[in-house]
């Protein structure tokens, strides 16, 4: 086993080997990773990679949409260092507490809606998912009403990778390994306007307008509970912008209506905001970007801006009083819920967005330029439509945007244009036939520029080779 000193000495051809070799890597065909090599990332500062081979590349993934404040920050090294130094674990079980998780805990209820001011610790998006499962269906049995065990969620929503998180997740590739979904878990449709103008188009009928395709999308949620029985659902878990399933921005419409079918229907509402909080939409949760206060709210990713695993979920009032007043013992926790170290870096990073206006410029000028360099794109021949949502951002390829025909390889000229984009330096990421992006908050104006310099050009590439695969 290499020490430190001959890491150093690696070639960047046996960085890949050893790689292949020994790691088996998430959501990756080995073989194809074992054929093609791994980019081998050693460093970062602000919104840049560098790879082993000393190229630069602008991250505008923030890795996996969560270096909201960037990479290199002091201030959250400094903190998370601190921290190891002073103490760098204690077990949040059994009546033991510390400090960093008690000022965090107390930090986020003040960030979150009025009303979610307990928070569950975990490390991840997917055991936030676990557990706000777990928290929902105990608050069902503490009300006596145990048959309410039924979660519905969203076609394209992606919710993580436990087995619960899979489950609710509504990706068929993912459910097609592994014996998901779990048994009480129900998908409805997502509200993609392009996906009902796709469809509009193919039946040859008028499309309808935003808000009625919004009124129309949440009016499934109503269906589905009333064919499944109000008596039987327990809660609707969705993100409020389907980030993994391809950045789907409901119309303003849907948000508000689907809390009201949730209220009539006694269903509890658990906002997904892994991807959505921490100033991803312009406010410090995608909730309070569309008006809604949910009952739960999930969390991970940009509350560390993913310096350190740091996830939970926010607990309102009327799940949290039932667990307080008579859940009794809570039969679940993770050894290193609410690690001290890890709370430590959220508090830094969360001071770090607050003082700079990060949360403020991802819906203002930020927000703004990044929207307009989206819809600048909307001319390019390869582009049927753009949708973007404070620093969340797609374009929709088509191969004929006139009339929004999709191509017959729906993935393939996506990951084109992916493979070019890294080729002239820039990160992005093929979802079917959408590139999404999520750059860091701290992006500068003249990277965002940079980026769709370089995103266009890969476009322009990607049209190239397409052309010449005969796929236009
Ligand atoms: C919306 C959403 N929820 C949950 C998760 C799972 O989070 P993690 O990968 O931290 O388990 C993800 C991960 O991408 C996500 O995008």
């Amino acid at each position: 086993v290499a020490g430190p000193a001959e890491d150093a000495a690696r070639t960047t051809a046996q960085w890949q080997a050893t790689d292949a070799a020994h790691w088996l890597h998430p959501f990756t065909d080995p073989k194809a990773l074992a054929r093609e090599g791994s980019r081998v990332i050693v460093r970062a500062e602000h919104v840049w990679l560098h790879d082993a081979e000393g190229r630069r590349l602008l991250d505008a993934m923030s890795g996996l949409w969560c270096v909201n404040a960037g990479y290199g920050r002091d201030a959250i090294v400094a903190a998370a260092s601190r921290q190891l130094a002073t103490l760098p674990y204690a077990s949040a079980f059994f009546h033991t507490t510390h400090p960093p998780g008690i000022a965090l805990a107390e930090r986020l209820a003040a960030l979150a809606p009025p009303g979610l001011d307990r928070v569950f610790f975990t490390s991840s998006g997917s055991e936030a998912t676990d557990a706000a499962l777990r928290l929902v269906r105990r608050y069902w049995e503490i009300e006596g009403c145990p048959e309410r065990r039924i979660a519905i969620a969203r076609w394209q929503g992606f919710h993580g990778s436990t087995y619960a998180g899979a489950s609710l997740g509504g990706l068929e590739a993912v459910h097609a390994q592994g014996g998901l979904p779990i048994p009480d878990v129900e998908h409805i449709g997502a509200p993609s306007t392009w996906a009902h103008r796709q469809q509009a188009r193919a039946a040859l009928i008028e499309p309808l307008d935003a808000a009625a395709f919004g009124r129309e999308a949440a009016s499934w949620l109503d269906l589905r509970i009333r064919a499944l029985g109000p008596a039987r659902v327990a809660a609707f878990f969705a993100e409020p912008v389907q980030a993994a399933g391809g950045v789907i921005v409901p119309p303003e419409t849907y948000w508000p209506e689907v809390a009201r079918i949730c209220r009539q229907h006694g269903v509890l509402l658990v906002a997904d905001e892994v991807v959505c909080g921490f100033g991803r939409l312009g406010r410090w949760f995608g909730s309070q970007r569309f008006g809604v206060v949910p009952d739960l709210m999930t969390f991970a990713k940009g509350v560390t801006s993913g310096y350190v695993p740091l996830g939970g979920v926010l607990v309102g009032r009327r799940v949290g009083d039932a667990l307080v007043a008579r859940g009794g013992e809570l039969q679940h926790g993770h050894t290193m819920s609410g690690h001290p170290v890890a709370c430590a870096a959220a508090l830094a990073n969360l001071d770090l967005l607050e003082r700079e206006g990060l949360v403020e410029r991802a819906a203002g000028d930020r927000g703004v330029r990044f929207a307009a360099g989206l819809d600048a794109l909307t001319a390019h021949p390869l582009v049927g439509a753009v949708e973007h949502c404070g620093l969340l951002g797609a374009v929709q390829l088509a191969r004929d945007p006139a009339t929004g025909r999709e191509f017959h390889r729906r993935a393939t000229v996506a990951e084109l244009a992916q493979r070019h984009a890294l080729d002239l330096g820039l990160v992005v990421r093929a979802v079917g036939s959408r590139v999404v992006l999520a750059p860091p908050l701290v992006i500068a104006d003249v990277e965002l520029d940079d980026l769709f310099e370089r995103l266009r050009a890969a476009l322009d590439l990607a049209q190239v080779e397409a052309t010449q695969r005969g796929w236009m």
